[in-house]
C-alpha cells in the first residue's frame, strides 16, 4: 500500500506488501489468492511463529549476520507481534498470505527496514516446518490433559463398581461374566496407551528441529544449529534439509493417534449406547447428559456417545486424506503440504470438544447392577463346567463336549443347569459328583480368573495399579 507516488516501485510486492513479487509484474488473480492463503487457519501458529523467528534472529546474531541491536530490535518487534495477537488487535493486511508473511508484515510496520534481515539464510519451508513441530508439542499436552481426566472418571467408577457383576460379551453375545470394574478398566487402559503414545511421539518430535535448512538445500550462514535447536526445545537439528521440509511423519502420526484415541472413545460409547437401551438397562445417563426427543416424550437420547461414536469416522477420514495428500509427492516442499493444517487443527479441536463432556458423562452416569446382574444366565458359566471336569482329569477338549451336552440337557428340560439332578449330571459323565452345583457361583467364577492373568478377579489389584499409574501422571 505504500510508494503509490514511484511507479519503478509498483511491483505486485510493493502494491499488496507480500514477501515476494520483486520479479512479478503482475499481481497474483484474486481467486488464486483465496486458494493460496493461508492466514485464515494458520493464524493459530501464531505464538511459535514468533518463538521460531526470535530464536532465528539469535542465531543469524551468532553466525555474525545481525548485530546485536538488530537481533533486540527485531526480538522487541516480534514480542509486540506476538502481544497484538495475543490481545486479539492483530489487524491482518490484504497482502498476508499466511501466518510468516503476516508477522513479519507487522514485524516491519513496528520496527522499520531491520524487519527485511530477518529472513535472511531462512524460509517459509524450514518455518513451517518448525511452527508445526512446536504447535505439536504444545497442543498434545492439552489433549493428554483432557484425556486423563476422562480416564479419572473411568477409574471412578471402576472404584464404585466393585463387587457388581455383569455379563461379558463376545461377537456381542453373552460370554462370560465380568466384574463390572474390569468392564470399566478395560476402557481405562485403552487410553493409558493413548496418553503413552502421545509420549512417545513427542520424543520423537522433539528429537528433529528443521529451522537452518532453508527451502531444500540448507543455509550458507554458519548458524549453530544444534544451539538453535535446543533453544527451541528440540533435542537437536534434522540431519537432511531436503527431507526437513517435506517430513510430516510428525503430522501423519498424530493423525494416527488421534484417530485410533477417537476409535477408543467410538467403542466406549457403543458400549454405553446399548447398555443405556432400556432393554438392557445396565446405565441411565445424567439428565445433563442426555437429550429429548422433540416428538417422542419418553425419549432419553445419548447424543454425546452418537457424537463420540461419528466423530471417529472423521478423525480417521483426516488421516487417511492425508496420507493422500502425502503420496505422490516429489522431494522437497510442494504446496500439497499446506494441506496439513486443517485435517490437524480439525483433529485436536474435535477431541478437545469432546472428551470433555465424554468425562462428565461417565462421571455422572449411574450403572444399575441388579438390572447387570439379573442379565446373567448359567449358560455364561459353561466353561466354569468345563474347567471343573478338568480339575479332576478331564482332557479340556473332552470337557467341552460334556459340558455341551449339559447345557443341551438343560435347554430341553427348559431349566437352568443348577437345576439339573445330580443323576442327570452323572448320566452325562461319571466324572461329576455333588460339589458341581459349585460351578453355578457368579460371583465366584469372577473370582477365579486371577489378575495376573488380566482376568477379573482381583480388581483390587487392578484398580490399585490405575490408581497408581493416575497417581503418577
Ligand atoms: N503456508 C505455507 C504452508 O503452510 C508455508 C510455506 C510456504 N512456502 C512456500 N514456498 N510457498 O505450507
Amino acid at each position: 500500500m505504500s510508494n503509490q507516488g514511484n511507479p519503478s516501485e509498483q511491483t505486485p510486492q510493493a502494491r499488496i506488501g507480500t514477501l515476494w513479487g520483486g520479479a512479478f509484474s503482475r499481481s497474483t488473480d484474486d481467486a488464486v489468492r483465496r486458494l493460496n492463503d493461508s492466514l485464515r487457519f494458520d493464524w493459530r501458529l501464531y505464538d511459535e511463529d514468533i518463538t521460531g523467528s526470535i530464536a532465528w534472529a539469535e542465531a543469524l546474531a551468532g553466525a555474525g549476520v545481525l548485530a546485536e541491536s538488530e537481533r533486540a530490535a527485531l526480538a522487541d518487534g516480534l514480542e509486540r507481534v506476538r502481544a497484538e495477537f495475543a490481545a486479539g488487535t492483530f489487524a491482518p493486511a490484504p497482502g498476508d498470505e499466511d501466518i510468516h508473511t503476516a508477522v513479519e508484515r507487522r514485524l516491519g510496520e513496528l520496527v522499520g527496514d531491520v524487519a527485511g534481515k530477518l529472513h535472511t539464510g531462512r524460509s517459509r519451508n524450514d518455518q513451517v516446518a518448525t511452527d508445526v513441530l512446536l504447535w505439536l508439542l504444545r497442543v498434545r499436552e492439552s489433549v493428554q490433559a483432557a484425556l486423563l481426566d476422562l480416564a479419572g472418571a473411568l477409574v471412578e467408577q471402576a472404584e464404585s463398581a466393585r463387587g457388581a457383576v455383569m455379563p461379558g460379551y463376545t461377537h456381542f453375545q453373552p460370554a462370560q461374566p465380568l466384574a463390572v470394574p474390569h468392564w470399566w478398566l478395560g476402557h481405562f487402559w485403552a487410553l493409558v496407551r493413548d496418553v503413552e503414545r502421545l509420549d512417545t511421539l513427542a520424543a520423537a518430535w522433539r528429537d528433529k528441529c528443521p529451522l537452518g535448512s532453508g527451502a531444500l538445500a540448507g543455509t550458507p550462514y554458519p548458524v549453530d544449529r544444534a544451539r538453535l535447536a535446543a533453544r527451541l526445545g528440540f533435542t537437536r537439528p534434522t540431519p537432511n534439509s531436503l527431507d526437513a521440509v517435506a517430513d510430516r511423519d510428525h503430522v501423519a502420526e498424530c493423525l494416527f493417534a488421534l484417530a485410533l484415541l477417537g476409535t477408543h472413545l467410538s467403542r466406549l460409547a457403543e458400549d454405553l449406547i446399548v447398555y443405556a437401551n432400556p432393554a438392557l438397562g445396565f446405565v441411565r445417563l445424567d439428565e445433563r447428559y442426555s437429550t429429548g426427543s422433540s416428538l417422542m416424550p419418553q425419549k432419553r437420547n445419548p447424543d454425546p456417545l452418537e457424537l463420540a461414536r461419528g466423530k471417529a469416522g472423521r478423525l480417521i477420514g483426516h488421516l487417511g486424506g492425508f496420507l493422500a495428500t502425502l503420496k505422490g509427492l516429489p522431494s522437497g516442499y510442494n504446496k500439497d503440504l499446506q494441506e496439513d493444517k486443517e485435517p490437524l487443527f480439525d483433529a485436536v479441536d474435535t477431541l478437545l470438544e469432546l472428551l470433555p463432556p465424554l468425562a462428565g458423562l461417565v462421571r455422572t452416569l449411574a450403572i444399575d447392577p441388579d438390572r447387570m446382574r439379573a442379565a446373567l444366565d448359567e449358560g455364561m458359566l459353561a466353561t466354569d463346567l468345563a474347567d471343573y471336569l478338568v480339575s479332576k482329569g478331564v482332557p479340556f477338549r473332552r470337557a467341552h463336549g460334556l459340558a455341551g451336552q449339559v447345557v443341551r440337557l438343560a435347554e430341553s428340560k427348559g431349566a437352568a443347569p443348577s437345576a439339573l439332578a445330580l443323576d442327570d449330571y452323572r448320566a452325562i459323565s461319571e466324572v461329576f459328583e455333588a460339589d458341581v452345583l459349585d460351578v453355578f457361583d457368579f460371583d465366584a467364577a469372577v473370582r477365579r480368573r486371577g489378575a495376573v492373568t488380566g482376568g477379573a478377579g482381583d480388581v483390587d489389584d487392578q484398580l490399585a495399579r490405575a490408581q497408581a499409574w493416575l497417581a503418577a501422571r
